[in-house]
């Protein structure tokens, strides 16, 4: 039965398959995912927020418990602010480990309402970064089976194809 929501943050410029499976999942076990398009991401973004939210909600489709939002500031305030009380995060490899467990020993050393869960990106994806598919897609790279279809024209048209 699923329990109530949860946030799943990151810059997602743009969305990928991998986070696309993270989200189904976590819409296995919370009634609501609210996908947060971070806004003071320091990474040098190829989509702006606007955009990358707009295609969050193209792929997400007429899917009432996937909601998309923004978000600047702190994380766990934004996380009080929407009542819910769980951040999900992917885990690809052992190296994304000692980043995550950095920021949500942060984000837990600022709340213990808050609490961070992880999930085991799933083996077609685990390769899978928003860099990775930007730089392949911008030498012309097949990235079929990466991005969904509208996400791919949108990083054709951003490469002048
Ligand atoms: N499948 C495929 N790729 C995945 C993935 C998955 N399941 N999960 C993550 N990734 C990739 C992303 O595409 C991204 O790739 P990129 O680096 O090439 O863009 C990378 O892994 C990690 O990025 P992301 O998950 O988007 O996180 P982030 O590091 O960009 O953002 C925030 C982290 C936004 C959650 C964090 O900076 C934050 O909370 N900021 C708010 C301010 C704050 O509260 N700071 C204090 C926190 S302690």
């Amino acid at each position: 039965m699923p329990l109530k929501n949860a946030v799943y943050p990151g810059s997602f410029d743009p969305i990928t398959y991998g986070h696309l499976d993270i989200i189904e999942r976590g819409l296995r076990i919370f009634d609501t995912v609210i996908v947060a398009v971070a806004r003071n991401s320091e990474k040098n973004a190829l989509f702006n927020v606007e955009e990358r939210i707009a295609l969050i909600r193209e792929v997400l489709g007429n899917n009432g418990r996937a909601k998309v939002d923004t978000f600047d500031g702190l994380l766990v305030d934004y996380v009080r602010r929407q009542g819910a009380t769980v951040i999900i995060r992917g885990l690809r490899a052992v190296s994304d480990f000692e980043y995550e467990f950095q920021l949500a020993q942060m984000n837990r050393s600022i709340t213990q309402e808050v609490e961070t869960l992880f999930m085991m990106t799933s083996v077609p994806y685990s390769y899978l970064s928003s860099s990775i598919v930007k730089e392949v897609s911008s030498l012309n790279g097949p990235v079929d089976g990466l991005v969904p279809p509208l996400v791919k024209r949108a990083l054709d048209a951003k490469f002048n194809r």
